[in-house]
């Protein structure tokens, strides 16, 4: 029992079998573009220059926080700052607190609890006192992420029962809520989610646990399209759908279902338009599986799925970022270099990292048939820096191929300006196999 807690309080995964899968880098932090940096520069020089405006400093900790997140892993502690701040200044601003409780769990992940009194504080300000029966959807998922802090404090304090106590509520309450509502497929996937991450991190309980959570996350599968379109915007989170995906098709193999497990890494295993490199990792990875499935029939060893530190975060929220694969467990070593090109040091393709010249471009001559309701809107709609990110593949396909617009090719000048942009995203960025997937 002692042992449990101590395991549970630390929130950290369970020592390992001398862990096989080695990743050579550890965190690879990307560069910014010129623009990014300028745009961040921008945003913060105007916060720092009016100390008691808060809508300057929500502005600048919101930016670095979507840089941060999608990899940019040194933009963190800004990032705080200025969203500390902010909610300091305005402390009605229940958006900011939300937001700012959840990025604190990129600490969480990372077993560091020293923002742990921060985090139960910035929920507080978002939830008020409402009991959580009386929670609407939205809030209770805010509450369920809240309580991640509350584990780290009493971890803090050293209140190792208080804490297992903690996990029980929440497991409960999860599975109250989701029998309730069967339909709240957000519900499930959180549900889901914090059943992998317990079956990952206490060391009693394992095959239960995960035998929950395959349970939220099959219904979760078979239902994707029916989730909350904010749930799978893919501005802020491309890779949700794989990375839930992957976990469940780990949480399978760990009790043995290979069958169950095989046509979900198959599927995994041809990343789909838009390409991340997240998505190529997972690719790879699901791969990896397919090859030594029988190897991998029951060890326990797979929980908590990869990966269970920064990389949680940036594996749904990264563009071109590599998500580390220290907590990967493998049979045989495998590395990044082994899935061939490495896009690691190339900038962050994220919101705000288009070009002036490219916008011109796009509003001009494509945007007449590619804004909502054109007639290539059910294709591509390109309206705002995120789809133009999120279609970046297809774009310079069908532009350096001369097929966009259809009625005549673009003038060069143009083409050069969309095929220079994407020269930051390598055309190796896109496996031959990807291409022409749905
Ligand atoms: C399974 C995919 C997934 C993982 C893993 C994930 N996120 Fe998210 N994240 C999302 C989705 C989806 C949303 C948007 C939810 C919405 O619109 O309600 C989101 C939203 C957020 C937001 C709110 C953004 C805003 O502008 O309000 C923050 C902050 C955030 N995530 C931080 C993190 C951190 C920190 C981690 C790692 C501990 C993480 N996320 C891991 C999918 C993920
Ligand atoms: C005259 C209308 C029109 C204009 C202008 C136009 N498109 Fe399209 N586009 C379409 C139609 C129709 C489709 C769907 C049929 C197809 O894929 O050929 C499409 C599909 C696409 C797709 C999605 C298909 C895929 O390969 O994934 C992309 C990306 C695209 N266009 C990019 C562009 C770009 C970039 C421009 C501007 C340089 C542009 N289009 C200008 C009509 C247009």
């Amino acid at each position: 029992m002692l042992a449990l807690l101590l395991s549970l309080g630390a929130c950290r995964p369970t020592p390992k079998p001398p862990a096989p899968a080695v990743d050579t880098a550890l965190r690879h932090d990307l560069a910014l573009s010129e623009v990014q940096a300028a745009y961040l520069q921008r945003l913060a020089a105007a916060a720092d220059a009016h100390p008691d405006d808060a809508a300057l400093h929500k502005a600048s900790g919101l930016a670095h926080m979507r840089f941060a997140l999608s990899g940019v892993l040194s933009l963190q502690a800004r990032a705080e700052r200025d969203l500390e701040l902010a909610l300091r200044l305005d402390p009605s601003d229940r958006e900011l607190a939300r937001a700012l409780g959840r990025f604190y769990n990129m600490r969480a992940v990372e077993r560091d609890g020293s923002k742990a009194t921060a985090q139960i504080e910035a929920y507080r300000a978002y939830l008020g006192d409402v009991e959580v029966a009386r929670m609407s959807s939205e809030q209770f998922v805010a509450y369920a992420f809240s309580r991640l802090g509350q584990l780290l404090e009493l971890r803090n304090r050293g209140r190792m029962l208080a804490a297992y106590g903690v996990v029980r509520q929440l497991e409960a309450e999860l599975r109250q809520r989701t029998e309730a509502d069967p339909d709240d497929l957000e519900l499930w996937a959180v549900a889901g989610n914090f059943a992998f991450f317990f079956a990952g991190n206490i060391p009693t309980g394992k095959r239960e646990r995960v035998r929950e959570a395959i349970r939220y996350f099959t219904r979760l599968r078979e239902r994707w399209g029916e989730l909350r379109a904010g749930a799978r915007d893919p501005e802020h989170c491309p890779n949700t759908y794989e990375n839930f995906m992957f976990e469940l098709a780990e949480g399978h193999v760990a009790l043995g279902e290979l069958e169950a497990a095989r046509p979900i890494y198959r599927e995994l295993a041809q990343p789909r338009e838009p390409i991340t490199r997240p998505k190529q990792q997972i690719a790879f990875v699901s791969a990896e599986r397919l090859r030594n499935l029988e190897g991998y029939a029951g060890k326990m060893e797979l929980m908590p799925p990869w990966p269970s530190d920064v990389g949680n975060c940036v594996v749904c929220h990264g563009y071109t970022s590599e998500v580390p694969l220290t907590t990967l467990y493998t049979l045989t070593p495998i590395t990044l270099d082994d899935m061939g090109p490495a896009m690691a040091r190339k900038p962050v393709p994220t919101v705000a990292s288009v070009p002036d010249a490219v916008r011109e471009v796009i509003a001009r001559a494509c945007a007449p048939c590619h804004l909502e309701g054109g007639v290539a809107d059910p294709f591509a709609r390109l309206q705002g820096d995120a789809s133009l990110l999120l279609h970046s593949a297809a774009i310079g396909r069908r532009v350096a191929a001369g097929e966009m617009p259809p009625d005549r090719p673009l003038d060069p000048a143009d083409a050069a300006v969309i095929l220079g942009w994407l020269g930051r995203v390598p055309k190796n960025d896109v496996p031959a196999a990807a291409e022409g997937s749905p």
